[in-house]
């Protein structure tokens, strides 16, 4: 398979394509469908994620993305490969036959030199003792093929040579170096070195992080990373990603770690799930790639304050993209390897005691500020301007509550004072947020209104208010029981705005403007065949008023009971008001629900 193919493979499931042809509905890990090659009544159509392929009982369909297009679509396989090119985001000009002729001959000068390096750490005892020192099984060192490089300058070189390998190629991988003097002889880039090769998401190598061994450290870096070069992007790898990616869907989530003994302990402990950035920080690049499995991750870092700052730097362009970004600490001095491999069960207390990036680095903020004024300003000042980061507005009410919770500001406050700054995103961003990051986030805000979508979904009221936009969206100018859909459309927006605020409308239309088929699909069951749109419409938005309602209450009476323990009277009995007239509110409703 060409590696255009493949890279669409990888960026698009086969659930998310198949999705978008037929109604598909989840069977345990799995998926089933009405079969779309043959007619039949109950579901014999099963799609796999985990395989990326399909199957179908009842007529032996089976394929992957590519051979479901090509049947579906009835085109070819260029013509499939177009389609879904499209869709992916990708450019098959990239991927033309020269450059796979190129690119196929240097993966091959990796394969002989991932094969050397393996066969020189079976004959290296002493990195081998090393290696299973650190608590890596024999397992672990064949799955992920490490090897040593020998301390010679020349071994390599003349391995690759004997094997008829051209010198140009050998450097364009980043293996050989050709030495400055006027000589220009060729020499070994990684020399006394334990090698992890590093692999692209089909597992091959594209290159090698090479670990000092052997000599003193003073003899080079602690780690050397192979440069990039045509098949290695350093800004796109991570590290382990080719064997994670499955541990992330069945986990949902990634363990991000930093380095690749943390990384192979994860792995090797069952932590399948577990990628490493390998010393580079973290880009738009990788993010992308994660995001397209899972939006939750866990950080595994050793995290103290400075360390945290940059670290939630890096980490507020996954805030952007509506991930949920976890910080799970580590015992003083420890990493990732060093504790999984004197202690697991302590590795599994830090993930269990996870906590949201923005509360974790509240914590800290909590411990150093002692007296409640100074906790205000370093809130409003360090914390608040990461929460502006958060695009959903859902998960930005979310931390707001936790924030109060811990710190004793009235929820209205930090509501009043994150209203603020939310006026002033571009230049808080700019201020907290690499501006790369920011211009990755400005062309994926797609994703971002999916994510909302999402996020509405999870509510049932929520969910069946967009759902019926989204059908009446779609039907427009289709009369309904003696009024256009448009026209039933625009009440319900202008009804809710009776009683929502800006910002969550906002969520409703960009949810509009988007649509998202199953739930299109979910409305027309729902609402169809109904005689009585309008009393259904009236129903939803008394729910959901009344879930609104309900919501802003608990926020009252939890800042009321700061207020009172604060012994802020006059505050206190502004918020009294505040409840009795949401209660007031909340029994009119009841009254109206019952006629
Ligand atoms: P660390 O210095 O924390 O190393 O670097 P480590 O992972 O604990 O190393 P071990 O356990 O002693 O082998 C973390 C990661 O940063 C990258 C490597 O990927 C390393 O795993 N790094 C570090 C470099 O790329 N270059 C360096 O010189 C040092
Ligand atoms: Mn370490």
């Amino acid at each position: 398979m060409s590696s255009a193919a493949e890279t669409i493979k990888e960026r698009l499931g086969i659930v998310e394509v198949l999705e978008s042809y037929m109604k598909i509905e989840k069977a345990g890990a799995n998926y089933k469908a009405r079969c779309p090659f043959h007619h039949e009544k109950t579901p014999s159509f099963f799609i796999s994620p985990a395989r990326n392929s399909y199957y179908c009982f009842g007529c032996g369909a089976k394929g992957d993305i590519f051979t479901f297009v090509q049947e579906f679509e009835k085109v070819d396989f260029v013509g499939a490969l177009k389609i879904l090119a499209e869709r992916a985001g990708i450019e098959l000009e990239q991927f033309k036959d020269e450059r796979k002729g190129e690119y196929d001959r240097l993966r091959g000068v990796l394969e002989l030199s991932t094969t050397f390096f393996q066969k020189q750490l079976e004959q290296n005892k002493k990195a081998l003792e090393y290696l299973m020192g650190r608590g890596l099984t024999k397992k672990t060192i064949r799955d992920w093929r490490l090897g040593y490089a020998p301390n010679d300058w020349r071994k390599l070189y003349d391995f690759l040579k004997s094997k008829k390998v051209s010198e140009a190629d050998m450097e364009t991988v980043g293996l050989v170096k050709r030495s400055e003097k006027s000589d220009g002889t060729m020499y070994d880039r990684f020399r006394a070195r334990v090698m992890f090769p590093i692999f692209d998401p089909s597992s091959r190598v594209v290159g090698y992080s090479g670990r000092i061994f052997g000599v003193p450290d003073s003899e080079g870096p602690k780690y050397l990373n192979s440069p990039d070069t045509p098949l290695f992007n350093k800004s796109e790898i991570l590290y382990g990603y080719h064997k994670a990616k499955e541990g992330i869907r069945q986990w949902k989530y990634t363990i991000l770690v930093e380095g690749q003994m943390d990384l192979l302990l994860c792995h090797q402990n069952g932590y399948t799930n577990a990628v490493a950035t390998s010393g580079t920080s973290l880009t738009p690049g990788h993010l992308d790639k994660l995001k397209k499995i899972s939006d939750n991750l866990m950080l595994v870092y050793d995290a103290d304050k400075a360390g945290l700052k940059a670290t939630l730097r890096a980490w507020t362009g996954a805030l952007q993209l509506s991930m949920d970004v976890k910080v799970a600490g580590l015992p003083d001095g420890d990493d990732p390897a060093s504790l999984l491999l004197k202690n697991k069960d302590e590795f599994k207390k830090a993930l269990q005691n996870s906590k949201n990036i923005i509360e974790y680095y509240l914590d800290i903020v909590v411990r150093e500020h002692k007296t409640p004024d100074k906790l205000k300003m370093a809130v409003q000042g360090e914390v608040l301007p990461y929460v502006v980061a958060v695009e959903s507005a859902i998960f930005r009410s979310e931390l707001i509550s936790r924030i109060s919770l811990k710190t004793g500001i009235l929820i209205e406050d930090l509501r009043e004072e994150l209203h603020k700054l939310l006026k002033e995103k571009d230049k808080i961003l700019e201020k907290f947020v690499g501006s790369s990051e920011k211009e990755y986030v400005q062309k994926d805000r797609e994703a971002d209104v999916q994510d909302e979508i999402a996020l509405l979904k999870r509510d049932p009221i929520q969910r069946r208010i967009v759902g019926l936009l989204l059908w009446l969206h779609s039907l427009g100018d289709t009369v309904k029981s003696g009024k256009k859909a448009s026209e039933y459309e625009k009440l319900i927006l202008d009804e809710m705005g009776t009683f929502l605020e800006e910002t969550d409308i906002e969520v409703y239309k960009k949810a509009l403007q988007k649509g998202s088929e199953d739930m299109v699909y979910e409305a027309e069951l729902l609402f169809q065949g109904s005689e009585k749109i309008q009393t259904e419409i009236d129903e939803l938005l008394q729910s959901l008023e009344e879930k609104y309602l309900k919501d802003k209450l608990v926020r009252a009476m939890h800042d009321l009971h700061l207020s009172e323990t604060k012994k802020d009277t006059k505050r206190a009995e502004e918020l009294i008001q505040l409840c009795q007239d949401i209660s007031n509110k909340l029994s009119l409703l009841n009254k109206k629900k019952k006629n």
